[in-house]
C-alpha cells in the first residue's frame, strides 16, 4: 500500500528513525467499533483538503485516496462524546479506516486510515498502547508529544508516538489531512484522553 512505503521511505521528524512497518496479520473477525456517519460536519473541508494534498510533496497519495473514497466510511471514535469533547472537536474530525478490524481491508495490523479535521479544530492530548505514525498530506499543523510544547509539522513530514505517548494536534489555517498507522494491534476503546499536567 502506498501510504505504508511512503512512511518506510521517511525518518520521524523529531528521533530521525525509521518505523518497522509490521508484517500484515488477517484479522479472525470484523469487528464494529466505531461511529458512522456520512454526514459529519468536517466533511464539507474534505474537497479542500483534498484539493491542498494534491498540491503537495504527497501529490501521489492524495490522489490515491481519492481514488479509493468511495469505498471508504467516516467515523467517529465512540468514546468521544458530549462529555469528554467540546462540540467543536466533534463537528471537526473524522477518521476514514482503510485496513483494520472493520476493514474494508480486514487486518489486524498494521491498521491504516485517513483522519481529517477542519481549519483551527484541535484534538486533545490523548494515548494509547499500539505505538502510531502520522505522515500529513497538508500541513501548517501544530503537534504537541508529553504535553510539552507545541511545534509545527508540515506536509511529508513523519511524526511517530511510542505506546502510551501522550500527543495532540491543532490544525491550522487550513484543513489537515493526514494518514494515520498503527504499527501494532490495538482497538479504539484503547484510546483515552491524556490527564491534564
Ligand atoms: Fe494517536
Amino acid at each position: 500500500m502506498a501510504a505504508w512505503a511512503a512512511v518506510a521511505a521517511r525518518t520521524d521528524k523529531i528521533t530521525g528513525e525509521r518505523a518497522t512497518i509490521p508484517p500484515e496479520t488477517p484479522a479472525t473477525q470484523f469487528v464494529e467499533e466505531s461511529r458512522y456517519q456520512d454526514a459529519f460536519g468536517v466533511l464539507k473541508h474534505l474537497d479542500t483538503a483534498l484539493t491542498l494534498a494534491k498540491q503537495g510533496p504527497l501529490a501521489g497519495l492524495a490522489e490515491l485516496f481519492e481514488a479509493v473514497l468511495p469505498e471508504l466510511r467516516w467515523s467517529q471514535n465512540p468514546s468521544y462524546t458530549a462529555e469528554n469533547c467540546t462540540p467543536e472537536f466533534l463537528d471537526g474530525y473524522a477518521y476514514a479506516s482503510f485496513s483494520g478490524p472493520e476493514g474494508p481491508i480486514l487486518l489486524e495490523q498494521p491498521r491504516g486510515g485517513f483522519l481529517l479535521m477542519g481549519p483551527g479544530v484541535a484534538y486533545p492530548d490523548h494515548e494509547h498502547l499500539a505505538s502510531e505514525v502520522y505522515l500529513p498530506l497538508t500541513g501548517n499543523v501544530e503537534w504537541r508529544l508529553d504535553q510539552a510544547e507545541r511545534f509545527p509539522v508540515q506536509a511529508g513530514e513523519l511524526v511517530r508516538h511510542r505506546s502510551f505517548q501522550p500527543h495532540a494536534t491543532r490544525a491550522g489555517d487550513i484543513p489537515f489531512l493526514s494518514f494515520v498507522g498503527w504499527l501494532e494491534p490495538g482497538d479504539r476503546a484503547s484510546i483515552s484522553f491524556s490527564q491534564a499536567q
